[in-house]
């Protein structure tokens, strides 16, 4: 099924990422920013997550996708990913299907397998239909710029939280039936002149709290209200695949009522990836068995989750305990940064494909190795 190509990305040179707020580069305020509204839903078959809104080819055709820190295309949903055996408003749930045959800008390139480093070892993989189409930002009447020419993949795969992506990185895509790289969207709008900068600001938002957040996504700068400041800067990794790496030193849980004592729960220091494109929180075993001691939550092997029952709930409710992430720049020492998690941000719900009704889950995993090491979408609600 798979067509023997390869997708290689290009090296961006020369950037850095801001932790308290996932936020690129400083800016030059010439043009731009441009700011990709929020759908307004909340998606997804393991969150609720906030979506953004695109249009895709001609006639646009509406679609709501989640963000990809690791991504440098759009993956949109096919019809073909809403099949016999799906609910009845499987298109409505995943976001609204691309149908390129619909569209009179489609050029047709292939299938290819998405290029997933750093997500396959967790599990993630998926064919894409790749092709170029008109990328337009926001619905209609939201005025944001199209984009002639981009690189879309429509996928079936139900990996991704039941939804389709959107790639945030300014690598390009190699095909090897073009010579040159084919630009992502900020490249695009860098190169047209529309942003003035190779920089994006993502956070991811989060549903809790008194009103709830939607996502806050920008090419060429970013939301300066979306962040508390601080002095971390973190650089790009050299592999351009696992660029967002992080040091977590120390993860503690504070503000348990039966003792004022904070609890230890990662051994040792590891180096994470930041990755919107994947949900979880993949940690090593023995920091997961530190969370199962400390909050009572139990692995579900059928699953491969932790599922949370109505009396664990209740309890981690009243535990009301917050997680603080220790975030540096290797394992150990030098200027860190704290990232507060209270317990709502690990209370979601998993639905279909995976189980059958919605039920409460813990969004903790099992690493069994560095490679697999990674913060996603339920970190970066606070961050
Ligand atoms: C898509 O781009 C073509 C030019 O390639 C343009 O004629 C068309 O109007 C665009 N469609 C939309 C929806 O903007
Ligand atoms: C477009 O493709 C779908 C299958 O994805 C098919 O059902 C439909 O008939 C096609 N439409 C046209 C106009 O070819
Ligand atoms: C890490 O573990 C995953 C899952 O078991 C496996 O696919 C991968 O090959 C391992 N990587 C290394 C470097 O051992
Ligand atoms: C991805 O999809 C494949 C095929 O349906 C499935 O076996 C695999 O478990 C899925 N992985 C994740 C992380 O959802
Ligand atoms: C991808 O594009 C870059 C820049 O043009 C080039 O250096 C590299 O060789 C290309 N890779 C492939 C596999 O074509
Ligand atoms: C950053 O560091 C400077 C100099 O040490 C200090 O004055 C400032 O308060 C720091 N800002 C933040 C947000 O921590
Ligand atoms: C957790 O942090 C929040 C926000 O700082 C705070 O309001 C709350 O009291 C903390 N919870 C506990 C149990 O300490
Ligand atoms: C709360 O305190 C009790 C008793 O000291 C301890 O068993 C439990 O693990 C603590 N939980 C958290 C979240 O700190
Ligand atoms: C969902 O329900 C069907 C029919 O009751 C059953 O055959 C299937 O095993 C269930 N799937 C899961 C993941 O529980």
């Amino acid at each position: 099924m798979v067509a023997g190509l390869r997708l290689e990305f290009v090296a961006l040179v020369g950037s850095a990422v801001v932790i308290g707020g996932a936020v690129a580069t400083a800016v030059a305020p010439a043009v731009g920013p441009i700011s990709v509204p929020p759908s307004q839903y909340w998606d997804g078959s393991d969150g609720p997550w906030a979506t953004f809104a695109l249009q895709l080819g001609t006639p646009s055709q509406n679609v709501r996708l989640l963000c990809s820190t690791s991504g440098s295309s759009i993956w949109p949903v096919l019809p073909q990913g809403c099949a016999a055996g799906d609910p009845n408003d499987c298109p409505t749930r995943r976001g609204f299907t691309f149908k390129s045959n619909a569209s009179l800008t489609w050029t047709e390139v292939g299938l290819f397998e998405l290029p997933l480093v750093a997500e396959r070892p967790l599990g993630y993989t998926g064919n894409g239909d790749f092709g170029f189409d008109n990328v337009t930002v926001g619905w209609q009447g939201y005025g944001g710029p199209t984009l002639e020419h981009q690189v879309v993949a429509g996928i079936a795969t139900k990996n991704f939280s039941w939804m389709g992506m959107l790639g945030l990185t300014s690598h390009g895509t190699n095909f090897t039936d073009f010579n040159d790289p084919q630009p992502s969207l900020l490249t695009s709008l860098k190169s047209k002149g529309l942003v003035s900068s190779s920089s994006w600001g993502y956070t991811a938002g989060a549903p809790y709290g008194p009103k709830g957040v939607y996502g806050s996504l920008t090419f060429g700068g970013y939301d300066a209200t979306r962040f508390t400041p601080n002095n971390m800067t973190f650089l790009f990794g050299a592999d351009i695949s696992w660029d967002l790496l992080v040091g977590i030193q120390d993860i503690t849980s504070t503000g348990n009522s039966s003792s004022s004592s904070s609890i230890d729960l990662l051994p040792s220091g590891i180096m994470a990836l930041i990755d919107s494109t994947i949900p979880h929180i993949w940690l090593p075993v023995e920091a997961c068995q530190r969370f199962e001691q400390t909050f009572g939550l139990v692995w579900d092997q059928k699953t491969d989750l932790y599922l949370v029952d109505d009396a664990l709930h209740s309890k981690l409710v009243a535990q009301a305990a917050n997680i603080t992430f220790k975030l540096g720049i290797g394992t150990s020492g030098g200027q860190t940064v704290d990232v507060v998690l209270p317990y709502k941000s690990f209370d979601l719900q998993v639905t279909l494909p995976n189980v059958n009704n919605s039920v409460r889950y813990y969004p903790l995993r099992r690493a069994s190795n560095e490679s697999q090491y990674a913060l996603g979408r339920t970190f970066l609600q606070e961050a």
